[in-house]
């Protein structure tokens, strides 16, 4: 998922107020356009966080915005990327590498990491073999299935992946995945859609004039489908699934 983000479970019961990010002028306030898709990341990370341990190699890891939900469960957080990505702020980086060849040794890691970054990869399958070959047996893959988000980053979005569609990957490559946790729901879906189309409006000389309403839409679009989410959830139409799946001997 694009620009995104992420948190624990009683920090995750408010996701105005991510503890980690400073409260509501943290980097993923509700007025900024990524604060719902990072929010429902991160309390997903949350729940999932007890499965890592160890030494953990997060692919595709951006400035990595997510680590400190593993805080207190690892040996050590690796993290590599593409030398050309745009995401990586100023993360201090183990290896510039591609998702399909990571320059670590046969069964290196605990566990291995993927978050908004598997609809970038033309051949997911290859990654998927990948993180299999890089992890110890029993290691555990953590990795977000985008199923619908507004296109990024363009050419680099390849795909989007129904929860059938992750497992049939992840089987094809020797895991078996354990838990499916859903990221959003419809109405997150519908919130996200509709900021996309505020991206393109808030852009250009005119900005001046359109940043301030367009932040405040932000605000009533993004709670207003938070809120929409808890009422009226629906587990299959998400943003994304975070899946945790074990490594097969
Ligand atoms: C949207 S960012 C997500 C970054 C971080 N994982 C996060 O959650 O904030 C997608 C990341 O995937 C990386 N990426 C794209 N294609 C890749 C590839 N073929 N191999 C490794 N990383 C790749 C990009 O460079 C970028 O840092």
């Amino acid at each position: 998922m694009g620009d995104r983000v992420s948190q624990s479970s009683n920090a995750a019961a408010d996701p105005f107020r991510p503890r980690w990010a400073g409260g509501r002028t943290g980097r993923w306030a509700v007025w900024k356009f990524n604060w719902l898709a990072n929010s429902r990341i991160l309390a997903a990370l949350e729940r999932v966080r007890h499965h890592a341990c160890g030494d953990l190699l997060d692919v595709g890891c951006g400035s990595k915005p997510f680590a400190h939900v593993f805080d207190g469960r690892l040996a050590r957080y690796w993290g590599t990327d593409l030398t050309a990505s745009r995401y990586l702020g100023g993360a201090r980086l183990d290896a510039f590498a591609c998702a399909d060849a990571q320059p670590f040794r046969d069964g290196s890691f605990d566990t291995v990491l993927g978050l908004s970054m598997i609809t970038y990869l033309p051949e997911p399958l290859r990654f998927l073999r990948e993180a299999h070959r890089v992890l110890r047996p029993d290691g555990m893959l953590i990795l977000e299935f985008t199923q619908m988000v507004p296109l990024h980053d363009e050419p680099y979005d390849f795909f989007r992946y129904t929860r059938y569609g992750a497992q049939y990957l992840l089987e094809q490559a020797g895991f078996e995945p354990v838990a499916f946790v859903p990221i959003g729901g419809l109405w997150s879906r519908v919130g996200l859609t509709m900021i996309a189309g505020l991206n393109r409006v808030n852009r250009g000389p005119t900005r001046l004039l359109t940043e301030l309403p367009v932040r405040l839409l932000y605000t009533v679009i993004q709670t207003l489908a938070r809120l929409m989410d808890v009422l009226f959830g629906d587990e299959r139409e998400v943003l994304a699934h975070l899946v945790v799946a074990r490594r097969r001997p």
